[in-house]
């Protein structure tokens, strides 16, 4: 059996009078890729952002129920979302690395939250996680240059570096790789296998093909309920649900 990682119990949000999610409990496990699929506003996102609280930053949202992180509801009134936010890290869909050198895009967090001191510990911070991103060997020679210099692809693996710096153990992407070539994706999909083995990984995408290739876990989503869970081989090769059965064929998108 894998370990639980995270446990979501009940969860319910509304953006104001309209409900997103609806009613949802589930087990993500530890060192396990778990994609998140569904049509266009099913509330892949919405789910994704609550594992974080970066729904907090939105106005007239209402929450409830538990997302349990090694044990702990991150939504308890004594949790800080900050501390939350060192835990968790996350990757949007498209690349964003602030406007600065690609040193700097990786050292701020780091330096701001006081997790090494500027010198050398953080030289050796921001060279471990570009080789841990698989950027290193494109980044080295080119420390000091902007990091939007780099191509679509190398500023994501930038932002997943980025995202490792701060030492979380869970990292979110949010169609990591929908704006991205083909060969970029190859490269993240083959990079999220490796992190997986140091890090718990939930990934939305759209594409039910990258859910196959990288995915443990898949959860189907649709209009706020989440509608099957199960392996990845199972919810594709032997649907329990209608649903997920016409979505994962075509029959809807
Ligand atoms: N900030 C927001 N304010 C109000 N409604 C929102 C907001 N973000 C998303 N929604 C709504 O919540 C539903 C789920 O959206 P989202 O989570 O973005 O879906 P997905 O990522 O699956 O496409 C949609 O109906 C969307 O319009
Ligand atoms: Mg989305």
């Amino acid at each position: 059996m894998s370990k639980i990682k995270i446990n979501i119990k009940k969860l319910n949000l509304f953006y104001g009078e309209k409900q997103a999610l609806n009613n949802l409990n589930l087990e993500i496990y530890k060192n396990k890729i778990t994609a998140l699929i569904g049509p266009s506003g099913c509330g892949k996102s919405t789910f994704l952002r609550c594992l974080n609280r970066m729904n907090d930053l939105i106005d007239s949202i209402n929450i409830t129920g538990e997302v349990m992180i090694d044990g702990q509801n991150i939504y308890d009134k004594d949790v800080d979302e900050v501390s939350v936010r060192k835990r968790v890290g996350m990757v949007f869909q498209q690349p964003n690395p602030f406007p600065k050198s690609i040193y700097d895009n990786i050292a701020y967090a780091p330096l701001k939250h006081k997790i090494v001191k500027k010198g050398k510990e953080c030289d050796e911070l921001v060279e471990k996680s570009l080789i841990s991103a698989g950027i290193f060997n494109e980044a080295k020679d080119i420390l000091n240059e902007p990091g939007t210099s780099l191509s679509g692809g190398q500023q994501q693996r930038l932002c997943i570096a980025r995202a490792i710096a701060i030492k979380p153990d869970v990292i979110l992407m949010d169609e990591p790789t929908s704006a991205l070539d083909p060969i970029s994706t190859e490269k993240i999909e083959a990079l999220m296998l490796e992190l997986k083995k140091k890090y718990t990984i939930v990934v939305v995408t759209h594409n039910m093909q990258q859910a196959g290739r990288v995915a443990d876990m898949t959860a189907f989503f649709h209009m706020g309920n989440l509608i099957e869970y199960n392996t990845t081989e199972n919810i594709f090769v032997n649907p329990k649900k209608k649903k997920t059965e016409d979505y994962i064929t075509g029959r809807f998108g």
